[in-house]
């Protein structure tokens, strides 16, 4: 399984503040955007990454994750030369996909609640063609929507509806098989000129291959694309964090926890910001003992163990 994070857009919805940063570098609360969806594919247990943004914005993200070998994963870089829409973050990376499988995340989407990662592993499992994620929201008519039977197939799929038929947004979170290149090739831009990632959605429920999972409520998932969005995410990501004192997103950690690096990495990473809270955190996590950590990992990730950090 390969992992995409599209991190492009022009960002105009973010304006002024977006004039001469990207979208997903600006923090969400104590940590850069594009960390959400990056911690996102890592608890899938997805390692080999690529991250594709602009031609100018691609080396800040290069500089701040760099080949991921600190994180025990492998990313790799490509650019979007205009923001042309998400399906070509999957005709961009076509040699990369290969014959594999690929899940695609917006950098934008912030997902976070308990037995997330069993979530996902088990739709990884699961997956046959094509799968999404549909989260119920109060205003749908900001998203694609999909409606769906008593059986939880969907029915209709459309883009930004003025009438929605469902509740239910589709969030930026999407699993395919390699064709999705190749149909993603053959569909034409929308009216507002971009190739829609609904398109392509609706190609594979049109051959019944399309499933759909749903995020249920007591689930938190945010696009944090405007600025009320972004600041009201900030704010969760605070107070949750706050409260249990655990750290959302925090790519060092998970790493740890998946055992892609030692402890000894982990003290070291924060000893080199000892004096944010951030490292701190980091230092504490490292100098943990065994069934503190063992607590941690079952409050963060159910499906983690501890075996190889021991
Ligand atoms: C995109 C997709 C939309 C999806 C949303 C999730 O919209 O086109 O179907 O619901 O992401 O964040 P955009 O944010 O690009 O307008």
């Amino acid at each position: 399984m390969k992992g995409i994070i599209l991190a492009g857009g022009s960002g105009t919805r973010l304006s002024p503040s977006t004039d001469s940063m990207n979208k997903h570098l600006l923090p969400v609360y104590d940590k850069p955007m594009i960390y959400y969806p990056l911690s996102v594919l890592m608890l899938a247990g997805i390692r080999d990454i690529m991250i594709i943004s602009t031609p100018e914005d691609t080396p800040r993200f290069q500089k701040l994750l760099g080949d991921g070998s600190e994180l025990g994963i492998s990313l790799k870089y490509r650019e979007q030369a205009e923001p042309k829409g998400i399906l070509e973050a999957l005709t961009i990376s076509e040699d990369f996909i290969g014959k594999d499988k690929v899940t695609l995340i917006l950098a934008d989407n912030i997902f976070y609640g308990q037995g997330f990662t069993t979530i996902l592993r088990d739709a990884i499992k699961k997956h046959r063609y094509a799968t999404i994620f549909g989260y119920r929201v109060k205003d749908p008519r900001r998203f694609g929507v999909v409606e769906f039977n008593d059986h939880q197939k969907a029915i209709s799929l459309e883009e930004k509806p003025e009438e929605p038929k469902s509740d239910f947004a589709v969030t930026g979170l999407y699993i395919y098989d390699h064709r999705a290149v190749k149909i993603a090739k053959k569909l034409t831009p929308s009216n507002r000129g971009e190739l829609e990632i609904t398109d392509l959605n609706r190609e594979y429920m049109k051959w019944n291959h399309l499933d759909v999972e749903l995020l249920g409520r007591g689930f938190a998932w945010m696009d944090a694309g405007t600025q009320e969005a972004l600041f009201e995410t900030a704010e969760f990501v605070k107070t949750t964090q706050q409260r249990q004192g655990f750290k959302i997103a925090c790519l060092e950690e998970i790493a740890y926890y998946l055992g892609y690096i030692t402890k000894e990495v982990l003290f070291e990473k924060g000893k080199s910001m000892e004096k944010n809270d951030y490292g701190q955190y980091l230092m504490e996590i490292a100098q943990r003992k065994h069934t503190e950590q063992y607590w941690d990992s079952v409050a963060h990730h159910p499906m983690m163990g501890l075996v190889e950090n021991e």
